[in-house]
């Protein structure tokens, strides 16, 4: 066990782990996060994915002790992301412009931002 700083959606854990422990684990077991999901364990499937300093990795099969430098952001870290892009009306117009691309490396998901008038 060693005692490690994680930034996660945010904020900043110190947790007692074991630095090999898979970052998925550390997520689940230790922060309580529901968002990675144990699927293959094989980095297969993606549904272990997070974003790590801006991009996607498979959390099942990175230690938690590769990950300290940068910030881990799980699903539950998009929903300010979300809360932003819904409370910024744009024109109509200009919908199509004012997508918030939200992707892992399987899925793509456009989402259209709030639009007002025409
Ligand atoms: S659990 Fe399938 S890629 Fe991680």
């Amino acid at each position: 066990m060693s005692t490690i700083s994680l930034k996660v959606n945010g904020r900043l854990h110190t947790l007692d782990v074991d630095p090999e422990t898979p970052l998925l684990f550390v997520l689940s077991d230790e922060l309580g996060l529901r968002g990675p999901k144990f699927g293959c364990g094989m980095a297969q499937c993606g549904a272990c994915t997070v974003i790590l300093g801006g991009r996607t990795v498979r959390s099942c099969v990175k230690p938690v002790s590769a990950v300290l430098q940068d910030e881990v952001t799980t699903l539950e870290g998009l929903d300010d992301v979300l809360k932003l892009t819904i409370s910024a009306p744009v024109p109509c117009r200009k919908r199509r412009r004012e997508t918030f691309m939200l992707s892992s490396s399987r899925h793509i998901f456009e989402l259209p931002a709030a639009c007002e008038g025409g």
